[in-house]
């Protein structure tokens, strides 16, 4: 198959009749690129894991344009309605009770359904032209790290899906804050830009989820993620440069994925993270892909700052407990 790169209006209005069609399209939203299909359609859905690789009790997000759409596909609460005013659209999936129309294939089998509304100008085009909702994973090969850009989404897909829209690197850079609104509490079962303090403050409570079970509630969390295709060590000891040398010493070519101020002027391989939270959210996936051109990567540990808590949340994924 050809794959296509869309740019124009009449390139969304073409991905919108391929989804209202059955096939798949890559679009950009405001946090990472989605792998999109029609979410009440259980083939397209089993065409999202096929093209994936990914396994199939791990559901899939519903992207919608407006609230009012809402009432198609699940149960909103006031609570989502209050998350809604507040962040959206924006980086937040809501987990709520689904409606029956909503395919298994879709859901996992769950009775319940992630609901997001992303921002990008694109995304709401491309919702609008299908006139269906549409189920997107990140749009990467099962297990490799989350495209933030149309040239990573085209390394991953290229020649499995017949049109990626480009709509440039995506602005937040991590995928969205997902909060479980079925429980007892607000619970937050994937971090992301908007904070469990962030929806405290509007629901009076929220927490993130701390036990095994986060596991069980967004089955996504149980796989591996976010792994670029060589190792990965987080950096546990104070000096970067003592990592890099003892990787160094033994003939590897490492780089060292660290802020702004823990790389500049060092002579070893260097990828910047930038200065703040908001920059490491944006840049740590293309750090992750472009740590691939080197044999193994070293990331700068930021566990001890909250503001980092989303970002490390991916790249203790990516290293997968190995420190050095
Ligand atoms: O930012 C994002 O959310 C991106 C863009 C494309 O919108 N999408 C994304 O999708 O990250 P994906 O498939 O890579 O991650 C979806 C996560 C998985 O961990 C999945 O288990 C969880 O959402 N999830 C989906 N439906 C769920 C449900 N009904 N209950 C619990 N977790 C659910
Ligand atoms: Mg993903």
């Amino acid at each position: 198959m050809i794959t296509k790169i869309g740019h124009t209006d009449e390139d969304v209005v073409q991905a919108g009749s391929l989804l209202r069609e059955g096939s798949l399209v890559a679009f950009p939203t405001e946090t990472v690129y989605g792998l999109g299909g029609n979410a009440l359609d259980a083939d397209a859905s089993r065409k999202i894991y096929a093209v994936k690789g990914r396994p199939s009790d791990n559901p899939l997000i519903v992207h919608l344009a407006e609230w009012e759409e809402i009432y198609a596909v699940a149960q909103p609460t006031p609570q989502a309605r209050a998350l809604y005013d507040a962040f959206c659209p924006g980086p937040l999936t809501m987990i709520l009770r689904k409606l029956p129309v909503v395919p298994d294939e879709t859901t996992g089998g769950r009775d319940t359904v992630a609901i997001r509304f992303p921002s990008h100008p694109m995304a709401r085009a491309l919702i609008r032209a299908a006139g269906v909702p549409i189920a997107a994973p990140s749009a990467n090969i099962s297990k490799h790290v989350s495209p933030t850009s149309a040239e990573h989404v085209c390394k991953d897909l290229e020649g499995k899906i017949p049109l990626i829209l480009d709509g440039g690197p995506c602005d937040v850079g991590i995928e969205s804050t997902i909060v479980d609104l079925t429980r007892e509490e607000p619970t937050v079962l994937r971090p992301g830009a908007i904070t469990a303090e962030e929806i405290s403050a509007v629901l009076g409570t929220a927490d993130y989820y701390r036990g095994e079970i986060r596991e069980a509630l967004a089955p996504g969390m149980k796989y591996q993620h976010y792994s670029p295709t060589v190792p990965c060590y987080l950096a546990k000891g104070e000096s970067l440069e003592d990592a890099y040398r003892s990787l160094a010493e033994t003939g590897i070519r490492p780089v060292v994925i660290a802020t702004e101020e823990r790389v500049r002027g060092r002579v070893f391989p260097t990828i910047s993270l930038g200065e703040s939270a908001e920059e490491v959210q944006h840049r740590i996936y293309g750090a992750l892909r472009d740590a691939e051109c080197y044999d193994a990567a070293i990331i700068e540990n930021l566990s001890d700052r909250q503001e980092y808590f989303a970002a490390m949340d991916r790249i203790k994924k990516a290293t997968g407990g190995k420190v050095l």
